[in-house]
């Protein structure tokens, strides 16, 4: 299918479907009436196998207590497979009713309160408040900025694990929000640290499937790298839910390969949650890791082409401009600061642009000028969003 065709057959409007991006600006932002960048899910419907499982599901009329059949582990593991070369065995998996519920439970399970934990940022939010609200210890490492491109400070890494005696790493593989997929050999460092230090590490994988130049950028699970030597120290969470656009049928991942860990957690998890499955997630989820990757592809082609949109539009117009680069996750991390001062960032993109984003000292304090745009969505919402910033600079 063309572009313009799917585009035609799956991006749709999303009003007075409460939805959390389009139907909350007034009480998130105090302003119905901004254009939505912001959320971390898509304006596009989900792949036409999804739906048609979904519809036969719903036709049978029952929704009662359910079982997670082979099928499911099957489509999951030969995804893992197939798309980034993770051998995942069946015993490892355990379900959960969405990522960041798995990072709360982890950190309780995994560590001790006043333990440290390690969050490389600036990062996605909830991994603050996952370590915070469990009354343990936050520490931060920022990421170098290179006019855009971020990288890991190994030598900060290694001094904040020493002085603060570090037992958890949570890692946000690819990162959100500033778009690096790790390699490898980055990985690889940062794990030999936490195993030098003895440090559990929990990677989070839910953008795993959002590669923008797969050939040029491939996503490495943290369960392959080294082919597995890290794998004793590891557990990692994912889902299906950002790559095919159900986050709110509550389905996802925890990983466990090593077994002492695993009965840990499986000893503690009924603490905190006796949720286990939610069938139409896993009905969605079995569809999309069958029938899916066709969609995927399409859906990251227009992505990829949303973000090389505003990178033409803002070199030509605003070049000033930072935008990062976009290797994984459709969230572009824009730095504004050559233009505006960051205290007046929120001031300039919301009621100057009428645009809601997410802000960057939502990532971390030190990032108050930067704007995280969601790509997600129709081009035209881009489009709009650009000729907005470049209009309101100018
Ligand atoms: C890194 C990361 N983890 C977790 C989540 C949310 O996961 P869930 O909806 O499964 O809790 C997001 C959503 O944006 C994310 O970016």
């Amino acid at each position: 299918m063309d572009k313009a065709a799917f585009i035609k057959q799956y991006a749709t409007t999303r009003q007075h479907t409460d939805s959390l991006k389009w139907d909350a600006l007034q009480t998130r932002y105090g302003d119905a009436d901004l254009l939505p960048m912001w959320v971390a899910d898509m304006e596009f419907k989900v792949p036409e196998a999804v739906t048609q499982a979904l519809q036969e599901r719903v036709a049978h009329g029952v929704y009662g207590y359910s079982i997670t059949p082979d099928s499911y582990y099957q489509a999951l593991i030969n995804w893992q497979k197939t798309r980034h070369c993770v051998d995942l065995q069946r015993d490892w998996i355990r379900f959960g009713s969405g990522v960041v519920n798995s990072l709360y439970a982890l950190v309780n399970i995994l560590t001790q309160p006043g333990d440290g934990v390690l969050i490389l940022t600036p990062v996605y939010y909830p991994f603050f408040n996952a370590v915070r609200d469990n009354h343990r210890q936050l520490v931060t490492s920022e990421l170098r900025n290179d006019q855009g491109h971020y990288t890991i400070d190994f030598d900060d890494v290694e001094r904040k694990i020493k002085a603060n005696e570090v037992r958890l790493f949570i890692q946000c593989s690819p990162h959100n929000p500033v778009g690096r997929i790790w390699t490898e050999a980055e990985q690889t460092r940062l794990l030999a640290l936490c195993e030098r230090y003895h440090v559990l590490v929990i990677s989070d994988e839910i953008h795993q499937d959002l590669e923008i130049d797969r050939a040029a950028h491939p996503f490495q699970s943290a369960l392959s790298v080294a082919d597995g030597r890290f794998n004793d120290r590891l557990i990692v969470v994912n889902a299906p839910s950002k790559t095919f656009n159900i986050a709110s049928l509550l389905n996802s991942h925890i990983i466990i390969p090593n077994s002492e860990l695993r009965q840990r957690y499986d000893d503690q998890i009924g603490r905190f949650s006796q949720t286990e499955i939610s069938v139409l997630g896993q009905v969605a989820g079995k569809a999309a890791y069958q029938s899916g990757a066709e969609w995927l592809d399409q859906v990251l082609a227009i992505i990829r082409d949303n973000y090389h949109y505003l990178q033409t539009t803002f070199a030509a117009q605003a070049p000033k401009l930072v935008l990062s680069e976009l290797q994984g996750t459709y969230l572009t991390w824009l730095d504004l600061r050559a233009y505006v001062q960051p205290e007046n960032a929120k001031a300039f993109i919301q009621d100057r642009c009428h645009i809601a984003v997410d802000f960057g000292e939502w990532f971390s304090p030190a990032d108050k000028g930067f704007v995280r745009i969601n790509l997600a969505t129709d081009p035209k919402n881009v489009q709009e969003a650009a000729k907005r910033i470049v209009a309101c600079l100018a």
